[in-house]
């Protein structure tokens, strides 16, 4: 017996049908249904459309009724670019850099990302666990059904398995579907500083061990590498991705955040998935990008956290014809936010995104830099239902209320994982 559900009510059901991924124009194209409704047979959409157009479909009599109430229903967000898997906040960097001092410089004096490797290595891995488990239930309680998820403060053999290995777990305890990026190119480890070949010593150690053990292991689909000053150069982030691509992992780059080093130029040469940040990119830059299917991933939570005035060239990269996406970067360092509205208002507010460019790029674009555009990403027949359902009245208001959470409900595979109405009671 099929497992049928059929949803009713959403005042304005964000569809987001047609082509993917969206560039230019398309990305405004929300194709919103009113009095929308959707019929979900064993966690896959089996019809969308009105209200009328679906209770006539056979299967819709026999099926479990959830009634939305006129709110407004889009296909769950997809976070593309996240660092789930850390020990603790940075709470003490904040305070320096509020009194003046700058990421980097925090960074240079052993903070930054070093601070987070010392924290994580110190952890045990079931403390890792629960504290992900709990940020998992936020991403969920905000409307995210599927989060990417990049290992990076561990830095040495053990503790990457370690987060890898957590990454697997939490996928088979959890609702959330988790994509595994290996990121052990995130900064030299302490252990190979301060020696002349110290930090392409590392890179081998990723090539030549890591990469093979991780991908005979099966334990990531993506490899990042962060390839920007003060991190890895573009010689070394192409030695690591390229061996990534040998094993079967698709390359992915943080790129251009902190200066213009050109490793969006090597993300589009290595056919990417993403490059993400773009910060201080050029006009060849993005220019190369609206030619490539490297999907611009744009992370305004780090700048509105580390209280930068410069955003990403969001505009510019749309109008060129690039596909842009959204992502929150959850972190300790730079984005502590799992809050995929609070992106969006960012994207509209510091950006110039428009509410509608912004949901797209955080749905179906967002579903592309993962290689999902087939299962996730819009309210399709045959893709997963994956809803997110928003106590407002106009998706515009999505966006437009911040620092309060309006999403009432979030479905994964047909299922709710998360209920303003039980969370409260
Ligand atoms: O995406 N830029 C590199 N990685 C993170 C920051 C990590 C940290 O500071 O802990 C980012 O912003
Ligand atoms: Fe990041």
């Amino acid at each position: 017996m099929a497992n049928s559900l059929l949803i009713t009510g959403a005042s304005q059901l964000l569809t987001l049908r047609g082509r993917a991924p969206r560039r230019g124009k398309a990305l405004s194209n929300l194709g919103i249904v009113k009095d929308g409704a959707v019929l979900v047979r064993n966690g896959v959409i089996a019809a969308v459309g009105t209200r009328a157009q679906v209770e006539a479909h056979p299967e819709a009599r026999g099926a479990e009724r959830l009634e939305l109430g006129g709110r407004v229903a889009l296909p769950g967000f997809v976070d593309s670019h996240t660092h789930l898997i850390h020990a603790a906040s940075r709470a003490e960097e904040y305070d320096l850099r509020i009194a003046g001092a700058s990421y980097e410089e925090i960074a240079r004096k052993g903070g930054g990302i070093l601070n987070s490797v010392k924290k994580l290595r110190a952890a045990t891995a079931e403390a890792l666990k629960q504290r992900a488990h709990a940020a998992l239930r936020q991403f969920a309680a905000n409307g995210t059904t599927t989060v990417e998820a990049k290992s990076g403060y561990g830095l040495d053999i053990a503790s990457e398995l370690k987060i890898l290995g957590l990454h697997r777990e939490l996928q088979q305890e959890q609702p959330l579907e988790i994509v595994s990026t290996f990121l052990g190119a995130h900064v030299v480890p302490r252990e190979y500083r301060g020696k002349a070949r110290g930090a392409d010593d590392y890179v081998e150690l990723l090539a030549t061990r890591l990469i093979p053990q991780v991908a005979r292991e099966g334990l990531a689909e993506y490899c990042d590498v962060f390839c920007d000053r003060g991190a890895f150069s573009v010689k070394q982030a192409r030695r690591v991705l390229t061996a990534g691509r040998a094993c079967g992992m698709t390359p992915r780059l943080h790129a251009e955040q902190l200066a213009r080093t050109g490793a969006t130029q090597l993300a589009v040469e290595l056919h990417a998935a993403s490059c993400d940040h773009l910060e201080k990119i050029n006009r060849a830059d993005i220019r190369a990008l609206a030619k490539s299917n490297t999907v611009a991933t744009l992370l305004p939570g780090c700048c509105f956290h580390l209280g930068l005035e410069h955003y990403g060239p969001a505009r510019e990269l749309i109008e060129a014809g690039a596909i842009v996406a959204l992502a929150t970067d959850y972190n300790p360092g730079t984005s502590p936010t799992l809050s995929m509205p609070m992106i969006l208002s960012l994207a509209c507010t510091q950006m110039r995104m428009t509410p509608g460019e912004a949901i797209a790029a955080a749905t179906i674009n967002a579903a592309y830099a993962l290689g999902r555009q087939k299962q996730l990403g819009s309210l399709e027949v045959g893709k997963l239902a994956d809803l997110a359902v928003f106590e407002v009245a106009d998706y515009r208001e999505i966006p437009y209320y911040f620092g309060v959470n309006t999403c009432g409900m979030t479905i994964k595979r047909g299922k709710v994982i998360y209920s303003r109405a039980e969370a409260c009671a």
